[in-house]
């Protein structure tokens, strides 16, 4: 617990980040869902079974088989989370002059894809642009934006098509496997691999269950299964769907391609059998995706984010619908209708909820997006929100009432705030540690 006056002098000492503020300052913590679940304890009996060999550990093999049993692809590249992983991939597959087409970005994918010299498209459904747009799959490639980006630029141009289940920045949402499939016609017809971002593709795997027609009889393990069969490879941050707190891998079907990532991870990473990660996080990240894909726990996880989203739409606060996989989303342009972008209505919102209650969110708006690399602008995305990240086997129904007491209490104060002023300005992901001071 926390009184309102150690909250106002940690958010201070924060610069109004709350990347900034210390765990121990937070009193329910829905900054990310990445790297916070709770271990079972089938996975943590599997971190006695560490096998800390430098070079070929049997978790390591086991990892392996567990990723091919369940995602498909042929090979395994550990990393020590996503972005190991992302980095690998840009380097290994673009040059400078590539552009890189993408269901939305995510920051750290976008940035390795502009940090190997390429420019980043994106070719997501206008729909995900729009927070209140009731569409099922709001993840979805618009497939005439897609075409038009394969036609100008062509697979010499074109490294792979960057493809995100579930999108994080759109607020969660799915691909649906029709569309999926129909991204893979037009990717096999401009000669075009598509890598998966397979972060949340488990997520992604129990809303087609949900709500693709033809689904609804099959396992989430079974979609799973189909859905990067479409696709060439994937990066994962373990640190999500997999349940574990860190590690990750790049997957690759193309045996070039694996060599060339296999060569490249003995520099950033490790041996190509760790790379970055000790024989136990292996073995828990393998039990971990065993327990991921259990439609039980699909459920569960979801049914849990789906209870705060429905507590705050009967309380008529704006969030970003049909509510996400991992998150729910305010949507700060309708919280702070007066305020302008550029005094960040997403970063208030997230320093007001944490003053009011303690609750800790995360701003997913212009901060985030940063500058464009050419031009050196500020990126201006329509989406301005605040994510409430709910970790996975963590928190109560209760906790969520809490919090949703809390976004109620801030939505419906008189008194609105006039926004932020950024003070430190970092280069790469400003996000992480901008600092601000509050206008007026
Ligand atoms: N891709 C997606 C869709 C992600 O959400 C993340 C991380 C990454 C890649 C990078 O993985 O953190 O293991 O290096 N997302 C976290 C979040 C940070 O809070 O959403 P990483």
């Amino acid at each position: 617990m926390t009184t309102p006056e150690m909250r106002r002098s940690a958010l201070e000492q924060a610069g109004y980040n709350t990347f900034l503020i210390r765990s121990e300052d937070v009193y329910i913590d829905l900054l990310t869902d990445s790297g916070t679940s709770a271990m079972s304890d089938y996975q943590w009996a599997g971190m006695m079974l560490g096998d800390e060999a430098y070079a070929g550990s049997r978790n390591y093999y086991n990892l392996e088989n567990t990723v091919r049993k369940y995602y498909g692809y042929k090979h395994l590249i550990p990393t020590h989370q996503g972005r190991g992983a992302e980095h690998i991939l840009s380097q290994i597959s673009t040059k400078p002059g590539d552009v890189v087409p993408g269901n939305m970005y995510f920051t750290t994918t976008r940035y390795h894809q502009e940090h190997a010299g390429a420019k980043f498209v994106d070719v997501i459904i206008d729909e995900a642009h729009d927070p209140t747009a009731l569409h099922p799959f709001k993840g979805n490639v618009n497939l005439n934006k897609l075409e038009a980006v394969c036609k100008e630029y062509g697979k010499d141009r074109i490294p792979y098509l960057s493809l995100a289940a579930t999108v994080n920045m759109a607020g969660g949402q799915p691909v649906s496997m029709e569309n999926v499939r129909q991204v893979r016609k037009l990717c096999d017809k401009y000669e075009i691999p598509i890598m998966l971002d397979a972060t949340r593709a488990v997520e992604n795997a129990y809303f087609i269950q949900q709500r693709e027609e033809g689904y609804s009889h099959k396992s989430v393990e079974d979609i799973l299964k189909e859905f990067c069969s479409y696709t060439d490879g994937g990066t994962m941050s373990g640190k999500k769907d997999p349940l574990v707190n860190i590690g990750g891998w790049l997957s690759l079907n193309d045996d070039g391609l694996a060599e060339k990532a296999r060569n490249m991870v003995v520099v950033y990473e490790g041996l190509h059998t760790y790379g970055g990660m000790s024989g136990r996080d292996m073995e828990a990240m393998a039990r971990g995706i065993e327990e991921s894909v259990e439609d039980d726990h699909m459920r569960a996880r979801i049914g849990q984010v789906e209870y705060l989203g429905e507590l705050l739409l009967e309380w008529g606060i704006p969030i970003v619908q049909p509510i996400g996989g991992h998150a729910v989303y305010l949507d700060a342009r309708r919280f702070y209708p007066d305020m302008a972008q550029d005094q960040f209505p997403a970063q208030t919102l997230a320093a007001e909820l944490y003053l009011d209650s303690g609750v800790r969110a995360m701003e997913r708006g212009i901060v985030s997006a940063g500058r464009d690399v050419v031009t050196g602008k500020n990126h201006y995305p329509k989406l301005e929100l605040v994510r409430l990240t709910i970790p996975r086997r963590v928190y109560t129904q209760a906790h969520m009432d809490v919090t949703a007491e809390s976004v109620l209490n801030v939505y419906s104060n008189p008194k609105k705030p006039k926004g932020l002023q950024m003070v430190y300005e970092p280069e790469y992901l400003r996000f992480f540690q901008a600092r601000f001071t509050p206008l007026g």
